[in-house]
């Protein structure tokens, strides 16, 4: 899919969830247990040695989810990622080498900016949504408003923070995109296969978010 395509599918589903897989064998299961509860996007994260393969996996078998790739720091990350089949690119900061080389190649990418600074670095290079990691340290939903004031064609996608009890004030945000986070499949959850229950909390998130935008 092109950056444009993602980029509505992201706004579609309201949550991209951020995925630590640290066993290759839970990443299909989280993927299925995910979808059940209405959610057909993840960000699995670069984070442990299997992220690649885990992918990959996903990407193969369970082929109504949009697997993107998280915590990309660097450039043989991102080609590693897009390797696998990552959809789409997050990244904790900005890097214009990501950002250049996803633009490329039509990908979708969401740096990490939380400064005004980093803000126009990303927008300079035809983005419109970027990430707001950690959300709750940096000022969360006043600190979104007041850069949503200025750069009134960016939208944001707030990570680090973000759970079950604050999500409907991000959520009726128009300047927010989409949100972030772990809460719904935490790596405890995924470790210890409780994949009801990952269901149960998309299912919770994804109604708070349906009565966030109404
Ligand atoms: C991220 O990578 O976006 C964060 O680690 C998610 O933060 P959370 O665990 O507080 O949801």
């Amino acid at each position: 899919m092109d950056q444009s395509s993602i980029m509505k599918r992201i706004e579609e589903t309201g949550i991209v969830p951020v995925i630590v897989i640290d066993d290759v064998n839970d990443a299909v299961p989280t993927a299925k247990a995910l979808l059940s509860g209405g959610i057909d996007m993840m960000e699995i994260t670069f984070r442990t040695a299997c992220a690649a393969e885990a992918i990959a996996k996903v990407k193969n078998e369970v082929p109504d989810m949009i697997v993107g790739a998280g915590t990309i720091l660097d450039k043989e990350q991102l080609l590693r990622a897009v390797d696998a089949g990552a959809e789409f690119i997050v990244s904790p900061g900005f890097s214009e080498e990501v950002v250049k080389h996803c633009n490329e190649k039509n990908i979708a990418v969401v740096p990490g900016c939380v400064t005004p600074t980093e803000i126009m670095a990303a927008r300079s290079l035809g983005l419109s949504v970027i990430k707001y990691f950690p959300a709750d340290l940096f000022g969360g939903i006043k600190a979104i408003k007041a850069l949503s004031g200025v750069f009134r064609d960016m939208r944001f996608l707030p990570t680090g923070g973000v759970n079950l009890e604050n999500i409907t004030d991000f959520a009726s945000q128009k300047s927010i995109v989409a949100v972030g986070g772990s809460f719904v499949a935490t790596a405890k959850d995924i470790r210890e296969h409780n994949f009801e229950k990952i269901t149960e909390l998309c299912k919770s998130a994804k109604e708070k978010i349906l009565c966030a935008k109404q």
